[in-house]
């Protein structure tokens, strides 16, 4: 047997999505050539907005400090909720620190935001599923992060639909919900399928921040892997292809 049918046959044995990650296992160097080369596509950031619905304008996030050492050892999964709503200054913390574009508080131009990103292409979005939250409106919100806003997309029976989507009773109890979507090409364009691993990645830095400073503000978190992606594209009018659902974070006040 040559060595190409014997790798060949391996491949064939191997799951779809050990066959991608095979697939991906090759280095684009093109993305490494120097910067003053690269085409306008590999470096216009990105920032989805709803302009023609309502936005809120989010108290601006406290400069006050959270201990990282406490956040880590502490950092636990929370599944039990009090209906005391989260404050809107604990939302507006929650997102700043954790996804934020760091502009909002810090003298910069630069586009850096509270986590890293492949070549800064920045392929994630935020959207709110919002349940318990004072002095919001139970809705489904995008994240405009230029204005540290919100912007309320109109759905109907928004917390029983998106119940629907998820098989876990407790998640009634929740504050909200954060759900990142991923639009793929804005890495795709730079890293090509590998760009696919890096909005990965680029999700799980998310991930944690959220709980990280979630536990530093005294919230409950719980990332939750099972869940309809379908079901909630259909939610955010998305296509599920140029974009799509790639994680559900529930958060609320914890029980005491
Ligand atoms: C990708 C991912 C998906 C998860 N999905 C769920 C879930 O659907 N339901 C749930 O109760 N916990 C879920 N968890 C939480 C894990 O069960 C939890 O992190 C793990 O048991 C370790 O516990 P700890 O987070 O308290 O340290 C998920 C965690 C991750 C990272």
């Amino acid at each position: 047997m040559t060595k190409l049918s014997k790798a060949y046959k391996m491949l064939t044995k191997l799951s779809p999505a050990r066959k991608f990650n095979n697939y991906t296992m090759i280095n684009h160097f093109e993305s490494q050539t120097p910067s003053n080369t690269w085409p306008q596509e590999w470096k216009t950031v990105y920032y989805k907005a709803y302009p023609r619905f309502d936005q809120i304008i989010l108290p601006l996030p406290s400069s006050k400090r959270f201990d990282l050492f406490q956040a880590l050892s502490s950092r636990i999964s929370i599944r039990n909720f009090s209906c005391k709503p989260v404050s809107l200054k604990q939302l507006s913390n929650l997102l700043y620190y954790s996804v934020g574009l760091k502009r909002i508080l810090v003298k910069t131009e630069s586009e850096s935001r509270m986590y890293p990103s492949a070549g800064a292409r920045y392929p994630l979005e935020i959207y709110l599923f919002i349940f318990n939250v004072q002095n919001l409106e139970n809705g489904v919100y995008h994240y405009h992060l230029k204005t540290h806003s919100l912007e309320l997309i109109p759905s109907e029976n928004m917390k029983s639909q998106a119940l629907k989507q998820v098989n876990q009773e407790w998640l009634k109890e929740s504050g909200f919900f954060i759900i990142p979507t991923a639009v793929f090409d804005r890495t795709e364009v730079k890293y090509k399928d590998r760009g696919y691993r890096h909005t990965m990645t680029e999700y799980g830095h998310i991930a944690q921040n959220v709980y990280l400073i979630g536990t530093a503000l005294g919230l409950g978190v719980c990332s939750i892997g099972g869940f309809i992606d379908e079901g909630f594209n259909k939610i955010l009018d998305l296509d599920g292809r140029t974009e799509s659902i790639v994680g559900l974070i529930a958060i609320g006040s914890k029980k005491q």
